[in-house]
């Protein structure tokens, strides 16, 4: 069912820090910050031959990730995102399984702009598990 990692997402005390580590250090594409207000979260891409890094940093004073940052005031992988081509069904066939989908089970449109769902990390060997449609 699953696809492509399409993403690994990590959660960062400082997102200049850690976007000039991965340009200069590590010597990686990096894109400028994108703020997603609706996410609660300023996002900086980093694009890989065969998947993306995203550094996330809290935005706004409800941002889900902020509880995340003081559990780990280091940062720390924050979720996986893989790709379905179906959403709806991924979903149905998870809730059937008795995994726990986040958020009511109906998908948001994602900082890509596509359907994403979020899966318990209790129900994935603690790992947060994002899906998004492509
Ligand atoms: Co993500």
């Amino acid at each position: 069912m699953i696809g492509r990692l399409n993403h690994v997402a990590i959660a960062v005390p400082d997102l200049a820090a850690a976007s000039a580590q991965y340009r200069d250090t590590l010597g990686a594409l990096v894109r400028d910050p994108q703020d997603e207000p609706a996410h609660g979260v300023t996002v900086v891409f980093i694009e890989l031959p065969n998947t993306k890094i995203e550094l996330l940093h809290p935005l706004g004073d409800k941002s889900p990730i902020t509880g995340f940052l003081e559990k780990n005031p280091d940062g720390g992988i924050h979720h996986i995102c893989f790709e379905v081509e179906d959403i709806l069904a991924a979903r149905d066939r998870l809730l059937a399984s008795g995994a726990r989908v986040l958020g009511g089970g109906e998908p948001k449109t994602g900082a890509h702009g596509k359907p994403v769902l979020f899966l318990h990390p209790k129900d994935f060997t603690g790992c947060l598990v994002e899906l998004e449609q492509v």
